[in-house]
């Protein structure tokens, strides 16, 4: 029997030196540790020894069965940390490692000229309004004192949706909306989309304007000059001035076109301003007495003055941008010059 315990310590040193992992830790256990393994043959084999050498013997092999207990024991214990640390090292995460790169977005141009307009004139008191891009005949036209059949109809090529329905051809109807919602002291501003039948490279069938309407008492085209001038140098940053031209507008009257002094030659003339020294930048007036009426309000009592700006060419301007399609186009090119201006 010492000679069998002898043999099978031998063997089963050699057999722990190539023991690698779990599945060979199992394999080990079930040849020598089992109900059927070679321990359990040798107490088995005690029948065949003398009755008076058993128990001494059975002592013996229990002995030998405790220390390859125990072996098993701590050779279970380095397997499993073993391939606890092999397991943590793979699923480590480097942080030094350089990141994926995360391209993130950035404001639209035309987006950031809004958002600056809207800064400016808040400044000075203006709420934010916005109206409905499908749009009545009466709130673009009739209302603003465009009644159908009249010729001004036609500076303005519009998209019909129904009979009466249009696509909004400019943000004045938001002069209407406000005036039946509101009574005087009115300061607002209405951007938004409006659409016109109309593209080459200084149009585009959609674009934005921005509509400003101040209504009170004793409001003069003064106060719209002065307005504006600060409004433009804000947004051109700079000391521009600005002058009135006389124009047309069936809502307003007087009408003016608004130029600026030209902000990147200072008004000696260049390409920009076409040497003329000025730039025109918008549309405005004083709100015509019929316009006041039709919203209820009383011209003896009231006066206002109203003005539209043309967000897409406030931006052309300022970025120096000589084509209106890139506005639209989304070319990644062009618009991830943008990142970071706002
Ligand atoms: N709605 C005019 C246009 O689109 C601009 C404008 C607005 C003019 C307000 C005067 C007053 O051309």
């Amino acid at each position: 029997m010492e000679e069998k315990i002898k043999a099978l310590r031998e063997q089963m040193a050699g057999e722990i030196a190539q023991i690698a992992g779990k599945e060979d830790l199992a394999a080990f256990w079930q040849k020598h540790l089992s109900k059927n393994g070679s321990i359990a043959d040798l107490m088995k084999g005690l029948r065949d020894v003398a009755k008076e050498d058993r128990p001494a013997v059975g002592k013996v092999i229990n002995q030998f069965k405790v220390q390859v207990e125990e072996q098993y024991q701590q050779l279970r214990e380095t397997v499993e940390a073993k391939e606890l640390e092999k397991r943590n090292k793979s699923e480590q995460v480097d942080i030094t490692m350089p990141a994926k790169r995360r391209e993130s977005g950035a404001l639209h141009p035309i987006t950031l000229i809004k958002q600056e307009i809207v800064d400016i004139f808040a400044g000075m008191g203006f709420e934010v309004f916005e109206g409905p891009e499908i749009e009545d005949d009466d709130h673009n036209f009739t209302r603003l004192n465009i009644p159908k059949n009249h010729p001004a109809r036609d500076m303005q090529d519009t998209f019909y949706v129904g009979e009466d329905i249009i696509l909004r051809t400019q943000t004045s109807g938001g002069q209407i909306r406000v005036m039946d919602m509101k009574k005087p002291p009115i300061k607002v501003l209405v951007p938004g989309r409006v659409f016109r039948s109309d593209y080459d490279a200084t149009h585009s069938p959609m674009f934005h304007q921005m509509e400003g309407l101040v209504v009170d008492k004793n409001i003069t085209l003064c106060d719209l000059q002065g307005m504006l001038e600060k409004f433009a140098q804000q947004i051109f940053d700079g000391d521009v001035k600005t002058r009135l031209r006389p124009s047309y507008f069936p809502f307003t009257e007087p009408s003016v076109e608004v130029d600026v002094s030209c902000f990147k030659c200072g008004g000696k003339g260049c390409p920009l301003c076409k040497h003329t020294g000025w730039i025109e930048v918008l549309g405005a007036g004083v709100v015509h007495h019929s316009v006041l009426e039709n919203c209820g309000i009383d011209p003896q009592v009231y006066s206002g003055f109203a003005f539209g700006i043309g967000i897409e060419r406030i931006a052309m301007l300022k970025y120096g941008i000589n084509n209106m399609g890139l506005l639209f186009e989304n070319d990644l090119r062009f618009l991830n010059q943008f990142k970071g201006a706002n």
